[in-house]
């Protein structure tokens, strides 16, 4: 109204203006350029209403000859005649002639109005009922992770989309999931691919690996996609932003990647934060079902009662961090049964390369929340780091973080991994099959991207670039890999296969090679979010034929085992039949004895004359050799080392370490083998002193290792301060802390670095 009325207010001034053109002095007169007369286009005689009414769908009238046409409409000049204006003649628009409509007769037209009406809405309520349904069809068919528009639309789609930006469709994939906005997977995992780990059970053995879920923001997605296994990471303590980009480069000829990421990671502020709220969610939703000493300000556990926050109850109990009310009620961390989640530790680019620090804070802050922990000394996108997987070093590692697993003030203590390359040659493998089992770690993961090119990868430039390769040329180096630490380890180390997998004969492939579980990356970039349930499909069949279940067709495909003569071991029941070693192995065992001995005796007189405790750096020195056969297996299985290994003098008899003894004191993950329990670990024949575990440089208070308030401390820094009396009220101080975390933490919101 109010417009209308300033309009109409402008009115005047509008028709002032005119005046005052049309009274202005003339121009001086332009070259005269008379326009050309408008073609005269005949119109039809405009219909009266009888006529519309009497033929309402007759053609109009023949068009009368051209000179018949009525004359055209005299122009009529823009100003008044004799003014000084070229004579620009503008025919009187004609056109509306044309648009005119020749109303129909009142009773008729509101009878067909009506009529239009009232179909128009019929048509309208058709037309959205049809796509409402429609929708919903399409939303009940793409809810289902197998549906072919995923694989054959929608990923093709996606891919071509991304072409040019792999991290931007990694980004998208990533929000996708975490929204819970991912398709499910619908179908029901065989029986014949559970088993169980670490005490632990899978539905199946086929997880997602880390780099893909970097910073723990989409869990459920993947779990809804079927894998019985999500491992997020790698995280490092603080945020970095990783390479600059572009990083990650698709080779579509061979299916494979290649990536630099160089561990962009928000850190381990950011991933505890959304670690935490899943479990208060869990804490919110089950709280009727847990028990009621995670809440202790609830008088009686007769359900929930009104008013009651069990979420606020819980935060203010002592056990208000880490998944203790999964640990409760029995439930994996994952907080889904059957599905385990693994976190997986990365270090910072700028801490110091040998250093350990970074690991052990990872297992401090986010130990208590994983099913299992996961070192990676094998990415090769961190200067340095794969330096950690020498010997002296790996064992120094691996040892120091198995005490800060021990010494976490939790029930369940998660099983610590090491992920491990892919370009490792035989005496790297022994050396980390060595630190595995002096270290008692629970499991090693084969393999992280090689740095190598294959010739299986193609020829395409993009291999040139800098980065690790990932997908299906990685295969042979990680099976190599895989079944040679099968075989160091004697199969008493877990191990789980990683590279190149995407088919179930695929998973076959690795678990006949000696893993008990499988991961993939590369093969769920190309094959999408129904490539979990093909696996599973494709395993479960392979199994069926073969008439076995997971469990039974690990290491299966192993060579078999070398026995001596003078004491053959009886054939495990699911083992082939051990074959005798030939006169040629024999030889070549005792000409490899006699070297490890000169060489040990070469060491000890070393040793005797510097009176020097062996550095770690010192343990590659020639005597590092021995391990490769010092297993207690080989001890038992070949002629010739075990007593000779048995005769030596053995150092081991050294005080153990303040650490190692920590060790040995604490309880083990369920079901894991540990250095506590002896008839679960692999005989050990030491030829080499330990070398010494240096715990001064940690960032983490020495004390911290050794001191569960520390530890404490670490986990939860407001409740510490609660206990040291600087504050009353742990909310209020989880909130100042968080607060001051999010303006610590540059990374925070919808701002990510993938
Ligand atoms: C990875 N990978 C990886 N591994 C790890 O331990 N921490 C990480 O942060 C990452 N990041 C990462 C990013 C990208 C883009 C890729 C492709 C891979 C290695 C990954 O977990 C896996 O070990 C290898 O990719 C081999 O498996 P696939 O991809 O051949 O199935």
């Amino acid at each position: 109204m109010l417009r209308l009325a300033s309009r109409r207010a402008a009115l005047p001034t509008r028709r002032a203006a005119v005046r005052f053109l049309a009274t202005k002095p003339p121009l001086p007169p332009p070259e005269t350029m008379p326009l050309p007369a408008p073609a005269s286009i005949p119109l039809p005689p405009p219909s009266t209403p009888e006529t519309a009414t009497a033929a309402p769908v007759a053609p109009p009238p023949a068009a009368a000859p051209a000179t018949e046409a009525p004359p055209a409409p005299t122009p009529e000049p823009l100003v008044p005649k004799g003014d000084a204006f070229p004579k620009v003649e503008i025919p009187k628009p004609s056109a509306p002639k044309l648009l005119e409509i020749p109303p129909a007769p009142p009773v008729l037209h509101e009878a067909a109005a009506a009529g239009r009406g009232a179909a128009s809405r019929l048509k309208s309520l058709l037309k959205s009922t049809l796509l409402f349904l429609g929708t919903g069809a399409l939303l009940v068919y793409a809810y289902d992770s197998q549906a072919g528009i995923h694989r054959w639309v929608i990923q093709p789609a996606f891919m071509a989309l991304t072409k040019d930006d792999p991290e931007l469709a990694h980004e998208i994939a990533v929000k996708i999931l975490s929204q819970n906005m991912g398709p499910v997977d619908c179908g029901k995992d065989d029986e014949s691919l559970a088993f169980e780990l670490w005490g632990k059970k899978f539905d199946n053995p086929i997880g997602i690996a880390a780099g893909f879920d970097k910073h723990a923001e989409a869990i459920d997605g993947l779990f809804n996609l079927g894998f019985g296994y999500v491992e997020v990471g790698s995280i490092t303590p603080e945020a970095q932003p990783g390479n600059p980009k572009p990083r990650v480069f698709r080779v579509e000829e061979s299916q494979s990647v290649v990536n630099r990421y160089g561990f962009n990671s928000e850190g381990h502020a950011a991933a505890l934060a959304r670690l935490r709220r899943r479990v208060l969610k869990f804490v919110s939703d089950y709280a009727a079902l847990l028990p009621p000493a995670l809440f202790p300000e609830q008088p009686a556990h007769a359900g929930i009662a009104e008013g009651f926050d069990p979420v606020e109850a819980y935060l203010a109990s002592k056990e208000g961090s880490g998944a203790a009310p999964a640990d409760a009620v029995g439930m994996p961390r994952s907080l889904q049964p059957g599905k385990v989640l693994g976190i997986n530790l990365g270090k910072n680019k700028v801490s110091d390369p040998d250093s350990i620090d970074d690991f052990v804070k990872g297992v401090a802050s986010l130990g208590p929340y994983a099913d299992v922990l996961i070192v990676n000394v094998s990415s090769p996108n961190t200067p340095g780091l794969r330096n950690l997987q020498r010997k002296g070093m790996l064992s120094e590692l691996l040892e120091g973080v198995v005490n800060a697993r021990n010494l976490l003030p939790t029930s369940v203590k998660p099983p610590v991994l090491v992920k491990v390359a892919p370009d490792l040659d035989e005496e790297q493998l022994s050396d980390i099959a060595y630190a595995a089992r002096t270290a008692g770690i629970d499991g090693v993961i084969v393999s992280n991207t090689t740095i190598s090119r294959p010739a299986s990868a193609g020829k395409s430039l993009v291999l040139q670039e800098t980065g690790g390769l990932s997908g299906p040329p990685v295969k042979e180096l990680a099976l190599k890999a895989l079944s040679g630490l099968y075989e160091q380890t004697d199969g008493k180390i877990p191990l789980i296969g990683c590279g190149g997998i995407s088919s179930g004969q695929d998973a076959l492939d690795y678990a006949k090679a000696g893993a008990s579980l499988v991961q993939l990356y590369t093969g769920f970039v190309y094959g999408g979010v129904g490539l979990p349930r093909r696996i599973k499909d494709e395993l479960a069949e392979l199994l069926k034929k073969e008439g076995k279940a997971w469990k039974d067709v690990i290491g299966s495909g192993r060579p078999p085992k070398k026995v001596a003569p003078a004491a053959p071991s009886a054939p495990a029941t699911d083992s082939p039949a051990p074959s005798q070693p030939s006169e040629e192995d024999f030889n070549k065992g005792l000409t490899e004895a006699k070297e490890e001995l000169e060489a040990l005796f070469k060491e000890l007189a070393r040793v005797d004359k510097t009176d020097a405790p062996i550095a770690s750096e010192s343990a590659e020195a020639p005597v590092a050799v021995a391990p490769k056969d010092a297993a207690a297996p080989v001890a038992v299985e070949t002629p010739v080392p075990a007593p000779v290994a048995e005769s030596i003098p053995s150092p081991a008899a050294e005080p153990p370490t303040a650490s190692a003894a920590a060790a040995t004191a604490q309880v083990p993950p369920t079901g894991a083998p540990s250095p506590s329990d002896p008839a679960a670990m692999p005989t050990i024949v030491r030829t080499a002193p330990k070398p010494k575990i240096d715990e001064t440089p940690l960032a983490v208070p020495a004390e911290a290792l050794l001191d569960e308030k520390a530890i404490a401390a670490l986990l939860d820094p407001a409740a510490a301060q609660v206990q040291a009396g600087k504050t009353s009220d742990p909310q209020a101080g989880r909130e100042k802390l968080a607060e001051a975390g999010e303006k610590a933490n540059p990374l925070k919101g919808d701002k990510r670095w993938v």
